[in-house]
């Protein structure tokens, strides 16, 4: 009998096991960042602050990776047109951005949840105005939005959870301004007899500082954005010298159990 069952056992376990879908590896060469990233924004170079992203296969000025370490910077620039995205800021500086080219969609079927961590070397010195982020934004419209690292202040980072454009749960954790690297995790996963909503629970250094509910996250594609944006909702004049922002061992697990 016992070897008929042993088949079984692998199948059920091969079909039900969790997925690496971004493994941890991915910053180790420009090969692996180009299978699993696209470089800039989803919708391109400009967003919401006041530096433009710049990169792709030949130029790594602003988005380069080694050892396992992707590193973004920021340095100053001059004479550019405004934003093109909405409040249409100034551009003070090139920096970077890359997005997984996975979307996060949860919606019971090939997803029960997903898990998103990494550990991130992060400037928050007193006055530095830069605006590093690690975060899931809704493909369509908007929100959803989950930020699972936003850095914009004196030595804390943010994880907030947006219901709607307004209506936003907070959760403040403090964050060491020596740019050690500490890591960040998001656990969202579907919750039983809801097919609207989704629980979030954001953990730093593996310890679980808060659990969300994201209202009408169920279902909704979502990507995951890397990104050294400047300014914006960190304050201004950012620094003249510009700003870095480092993350390693950046994993994405789609949940299936
Ligand atoms: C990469 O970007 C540089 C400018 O930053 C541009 O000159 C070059 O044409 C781009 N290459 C590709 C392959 O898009
Ligand atoms: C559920 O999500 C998967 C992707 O994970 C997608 O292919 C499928 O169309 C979605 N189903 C519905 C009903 O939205
Ligand atoms: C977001 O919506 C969920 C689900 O309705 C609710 O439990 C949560 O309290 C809401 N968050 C805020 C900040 O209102
Ligand atoms: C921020 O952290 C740094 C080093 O971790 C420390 O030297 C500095 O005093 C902190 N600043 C504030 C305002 O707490
Ligand atoms: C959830 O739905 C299942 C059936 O799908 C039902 O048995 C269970 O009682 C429901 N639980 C709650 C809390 O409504």
């Amino acid at each position: 009998m016992f070897p008929l069952f042993l088949p079984i056992f692998l199948l059920v376990s091969i079909v039900r096991a969790d997925v690496v879908e971004v493994p941890a590896s991915s910053f180790n060469s420009y090969g692996e960042l180009e299978t699993y990233w696209d470089y800039l924004y989803p919708w391109g170079s400009d967003h919401n602050g006041a530096a433009r992203m710049v990169g792709n296969s030949t130029d790594h000025s602003r988005i380069s990776v080694a050892s396992g370490t992707l590193t973004l910077k920021a340095t100053p620039v001059t004479g550019q047109p405004p934003s093109t995205a909405a409040p249409y800021p100034a551009i003070n500086y090139f920096s970077g951005a890359i997005h997984a080219k996975e979307q996060i969609n949860i919606n019971g079927t090939d997803a029960v949840g997903y898990q998103v961590e990494g550990e991130f070397s992060s400037p928050t010195a007193v006055g530095v105005r830069c605006w590093p982020a690690f975060w899931l934004t809704a493909v369509n419209g908007w929100p959803p939005e989950a930020d699972i690292g936003e850095w914009k202040g004196t030595n804390n980072s943010w994880f907030n959870t947006f219901n709607t454009s307004t209506v936003v749960d907070t959760t403040i954790v403090s964050w060491p301004g020596d740019y050690s690297f500490h890591s960040l995790k998001a656990v969202l996963r579907v919750i039983p007899n809801n097919t609207q909503d989704l629980s979030i629970e954001y953990y730093k250094d593996n310890v679980l500082e808060a659990t969300h509910i994201a209202a009408n996250f169920y279902g909704a594609p979502m990507w995951l954005i890397v990104n050294l944006q400047m300014e914006g909702s960190s304050g201004t004049p950012g620094p003249a010298n510009g700003a870095t922002y480092q993350a390693r061992n950046v994993q994405v697990t789609r949940l299936t159990t």
